[in-house]
């Protein structure tokens, strides 16, 4: 009797070690975006222009600017309460990605990073806010 209740709370214990440790690999490992080679050669079809980027700005506005913050510094209203850094579009190693990567970032999501497929269902507005974020690189 006595034994069986030992093994059941070595068991729990052993439970419990297995638990923790995969919990932390995960907090501590960011996942990676998972962004099919061919995007990173897919061409912008919206040329960059006045209008464009005004169209980029307002849906960036709308849809955006909460979690990126108005410049897309990852300093938005909604952004403290993520376990998770929003990115910084004015850096440079965010803008050494190409349109094409952009865009599948912006059309996918990924975790705490919605789709924009149906909030911005044409391709054109998701490219037009890829030439917007182009302005916000640090000069
Ligand atoms: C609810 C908050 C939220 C909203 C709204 C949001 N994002 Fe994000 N975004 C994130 C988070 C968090 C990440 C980082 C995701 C990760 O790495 O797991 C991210 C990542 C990104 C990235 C990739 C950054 C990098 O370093 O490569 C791009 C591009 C992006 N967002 C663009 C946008 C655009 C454009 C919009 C609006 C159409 C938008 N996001 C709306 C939270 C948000």
């Amino acid at each position: 009797m006595k034994s069986l209740q030992l093994r059941f709370i070595a068991f729990s214990m052993g439970m419990f070690l297995v638990f923790s440790i995969s919990f932390n690999s995960q907090a501590q490992t960011a996942s990676k975006w998972n962004i099919p080679v061919k995007f990173k050669t897919t061409k912008n079809p919206v040329a960059v222009s006045k209008a464009s980027v005004a169209d980029g700005k307002d849906l960036f506005a709308k849809h955006c600017k909460s979690c990126h913050g108005s410049a897309g510094l990852g300093d938005g209203p909604k952004a403290a309460s993520l376990d998770v850094s929003c990115s910084d579009f004015s850096a440079k190693k965010f803008q050494a990605q190409s349109d094409g990567e952009i865009f599948f970032q912006i059309s996918e999501g990924k975790e705490k990073m919605p789709s924009f497929k149906k909030n911005v269902p044409e391709d054109s507005g998701r490219w037009s806010i890829v030439n917007y974020i182009r302005t916000l690189a640090a000069k």
